[in-house]
């Protein structure tokens, strides 16, 4: 049984271990010493019941192809519930091994090449390389920072560009990496109506849901029946229990239609089941995670006393 691992102030090295961030610097350039500040993986351990379980499976010794049944789907479930208030349900459920990957499949399927994808920069820069990359056009309704220090929506342009430039999919960031804004039910119903009105579809990436401080995350589907029909909802225990390597998402799409077309995209690229570890690890943490979650939030409180300005960069550094 692994060390129950609540001690967030004990120092891991983290070096020779294929770590991106410390294991990579030179390669990409920077120097070897270098306090990389730049990949959102935290720098001390998982829940010890993560780390059990996954020595479980290194145990059995097994690694053939892998899925989930129930079981899987109720403790998703159980977290969603539990922390967002959220019914979802087993058949809206697709798992893809990431959420930027099931952001390029959103392109993918729901756009043709030149076709417009909103986005509101400043936003985490993998959203406009998916654009980009896939041929589509990247029209951004930059967020403007207002005089109380937050970062806000101008909603004139965001309608403008959304009908000017024929927007098809729009990628909300909710909450929002970098800003650190947790949208407010209003700023995401204003989005949700402009977007039902021109008929583009929500790819709502919630992947920082777990980390709100303040308040309270609202999954935007969840706000009616109406919004979840045109959203695709992009869930991950990655960035809540530090298992980014183990590439692991929940994406929920409510209408059959669009779930359909999505899964198919996946098909389309040969991607079918996911990683065992992945599947391992996140049935760990939403079912044990949950002392490990709360210690790790609480870690973090004697940051909320920071000056408010400071708050978009410790939003990029940690979660
Ligand atoms: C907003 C946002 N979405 C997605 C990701 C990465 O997701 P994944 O590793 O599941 O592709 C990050 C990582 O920092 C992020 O900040």
């Amino acid at each position: 049984m692994a060390e129950r691992n609540l001690d967030f102030d004990r120092i891991v090295d983290r070096r020779n271990t294929k770590s991106l961030k410390y294991d990579f610097a030179e390669k990409r350039g920077m120097p070897k010493d270098l306090l990389p500040l730049w990949v959102a993986d935290m720098d001390f351990k998982t829940s010890s019941y993560v780390q059990d379980a996954l020595a479980k499976q290194v145990e059995h010794g097994i690694f053939g192809y892998s899925d989930t049944l129930t079981p899987y789907f109720e403790i998703v479930r159980s977290w969603m519930k539990r922390h967002h208030d959220w019914d979802v349900e087993e058949d809206w459920l697709v798992k893809t091994p990431g959420i930027v990957f099931a952001l390029a499949m959103a392109v993918r399927a729901f756009t043709e090449p030149g076709d417009a994808v909103l986005i509101q920069q400043p936003v985490y820069y993998p959203f406009s390389e998916v654009i980009s990359d896939n041929g589509r056009k990247i029209v951004s309704s930059d967020l403007y920072a207002g005089e109380d220090n937050r970062y806000h929506i101008d909603f004139e342009d965001f309608e403008q560009k959304i009908r000017d430039e024929r927007v098809k999919l729009f990628f909300l960031c909710n909450p929002h990496n970098p800003v650190a804004r947790v949208w407010t039910r209003e700023e995401l119903t204003r989005m949700g109506e402009i977007c039902q009105k021109y008929q583009v579809k929500v790819v709502s990436d919630e992947i920082h849901a777990d980390f709100v401080f303040k308040g309270k995350h609202q999954v935007f589907a969840a706000i009616s029946k109406e919004f979840a029909d045109f959203t695709i909802t992009c869930t991950s225990p990655s960035k809540t229990f530090n298992l980014a390597g183990l590439q692991i998402s929940n994406i929920f799409i409510s209408n059959p239609q669009i779930r359909e077309t999505f899964r198919q995209e996946i098909n389309r690229a040969g991607y079918s089941q996911l990683n065992v570890a992945g599947l391992v690890g996140c049935e760990a943490a939403y079912s044990d995670g949950e002392e490990w979650y709360e210690a790790m939030k609480l870690m973090w409180l004697p940051i909320l006393n920071i000056q408010k300005s400071m708050w978009s960069s410790i939003f990029l550094v940690f979660p």
